[in-house]
């Protein structure tokens, strides 16, 4: 199927987000990241492994009305790190964020070892990791050289309670 049979697929939005170059078969986490169950009420369309001639395969998540904040697109940008967030205003995109990994990440996720400084229950440290690998990403904790994989971050993102936000 060629990218122009993709846009007849998925159709344009009005007014919302396009998180596109997904890579392929992650776009169910994008949507848990983003806590869109359906039940919001928005128009949310997604479509997964359709050719990309960038990536061979890719994922895309269409929100009607709704834009990410800064966190949500942090967290995105460690389970799909060659996105794109492009904001939609009458069927226009007015803006094109590509996401990219840092080197270093603040917060977003918090380290897996009980006994690290930053999970004290007093005076918590905010966690850093060092990005060691992007492709499955890998991050080690800057604190305690504990070892984060992909599973560990899907999971975090699945418990609302215990992301750090
Ligand atoms: N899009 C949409 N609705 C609109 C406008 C754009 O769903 N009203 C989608 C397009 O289908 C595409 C993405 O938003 O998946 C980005 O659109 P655009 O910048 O026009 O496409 P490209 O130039 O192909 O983007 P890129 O360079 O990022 O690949
Ligand atoms: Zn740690």
């Amino acid at each position: 199927m060629s990218e122009k049979d993709n846009r007849m697929l998925v159709r344009k939005i009005k007014n919302g987000t396009v998180i596109d170059h997904i890579y392929a078969g992650r776009a169910l986490h994008v949507l848990e990241i983003l806590r869109i169950t359906g039940e919001e009420g928005n128009i949310v369309t997604l479509a997964m492994n359709i050719d990309s001639k960038l990536m061979g395969k890719k994922d895309i998540v269409k929100i009607e009305d709704r834009e990410l904040n800064h966190n949500e697109v942090a967290k995105i940008a460690l389970l799909a790190p060659r996105a794109t967030i492009n904001i939609v205003k009458n069927y226009e995109v007015t803006e094109k964020h590509r996401i990219e990994l840092p080197k270093i990440i603040h917060g977003v996720i918090k380290c897996t070892n009980p006994r690290c400084i930053t999970n004290k229950e007093r005076e918590p440290v905010t966690p850093k990791f060092i990005v060691t690998n992007d492709n499955p990403i890998e991050l080690q904790c800057y604190y305690c050289d504990h070892e984060i994989n992909e599973q560990d971050i899907i999971k975090q993102f699945r418990e609302r309670d215990t992301v750090w936000s």
